[in-house]
């Protein structure tokens, strides 16, 4: 995918899938789906770095998780969060960031809203940068917006962000992000763009989809916003798998013969036995299972 199958998936009615993914080994698994692109987001400072908000994210954290992402899923499109104020202090503050971003592996950055620095979106965009907008529930604006609400639930609210997301078209964006906006007011916004809506808490109507990926793989089980729909309860089987080790290591079921190496020749002498082993006496059912595969 490059930025302009985005268009091309919008103008042929094909619906663009994205994730969020913020790490090497995560990005492994993304490289092998069918999802369209990655979105590196500034959520990162909640789901990888334990922070209230999205506000604590530098440029630098998300260079370092852009450049892991890239390494992991080096063909999909990667789309990278400005963070916080980064677009806000000046044109060289913004490309300085942008700069960082695109030289970690970034092939798009996104921003939120538009009020004061459409000119920004417009000279990223000159300089051959793709950018992706991001309107409705914009993050970084906690604090004014108040909390984590639904924005645009009336048809005034609807009217300024139709206008705002014309604006961001016409400085150049080649997609928008909207988040938790009433469905009907989304669907105003993707009928009246030509470029595609990528909706998250925004309804069926939009050209794209993106979930945040430790949501949706059930990561975050405490989290459950009415938009939210978890593929895999991976806390879990996380948990599971943790306890089913730490018994193994306690009962001296892991590791078995079969999981430790062997020496090239035998020693002179035996140490003294002071531990009894689920290896030796035959317990673990680990080896259970392994000596049947061998037989
Ligand atoms: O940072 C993020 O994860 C995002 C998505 C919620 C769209 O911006």
């Amino acid at each position: 995918m490059n930025v302009r199958d985005f268009q091309q998936m919008k103008d042929e009615g094909r619906r663009i899938s994205m994730i969020t993914c913020y790490d090497y080994s995560s990005a492994r698994a993304v490289a092998d789906s069918s999802i369209d692109c990655i979105l590196v987001g500034d959520s990162l400072a909640m789901t990888m770095h334990g922070f209230p908000t999205t506000l604590s994210a530098t440029t630098a954290m998300m260079a370092l998780h852009t450049a892991a992402v890239a390494k992991g899923a080096p063909a999909k499109f990667i789309v990278a969060d400005l963070p916080f104020l980064s677009y806000r202090k000046g044109l060289k503050d913004a490309m300085d960031s942008v700069h960082e971003l695109m030289s970690a592996g970034a092939h798009a950055v996104k921003l939120e809203g538009v009020r004061g620095h459409a000119d920004v979106v417009r000279h990223i965009v000159d300089s051959g940068v793709p950018v992706m907008g991001h309107l409705g529930l914009t993050p970084q604006s906690f604090h004014a917006l108040g909390g984590m609400k639904v924005q645009a639930r009336t048809n005034a609210a609807v009217k300024v962000l139709t206008s705002q997301a014309r604006e961001l078209e016409d400085a150049g964006c080649f997609a928008i992000v909207l988040e938790c906006v009433p469905a009907q007011g989304a669907r105003r916004v993707t009928e009246v763009l030509k470029i595609p809506t990528i909706g998250i808490g925004a309804g069926p109507y939009m050209n794209g989809q993106v979930l945040v990926y430790q949501d949706m793989l059930g990561l975050n089980p405490s989290f459950k916003p009415k938009f939210l729909r978890v593929y895999a309860n991976t806390f879990e089987v996380i948990r599971t798998a943790l306890n089913a080790y730490d018994r193994d290591v306690k009962s001296g079921a892991f590791p078995s013969e079969n999981e430790s190496y062997a020496a090239l020749e035998s020693l002179e002498q035996t140490a003294p036995k002071r531990m009894k082993h689920a290896a030796e006496n035959g317990r673990g059912s680990r080896i259970r299972l392994a000596s049947q595969m061998n037989q």
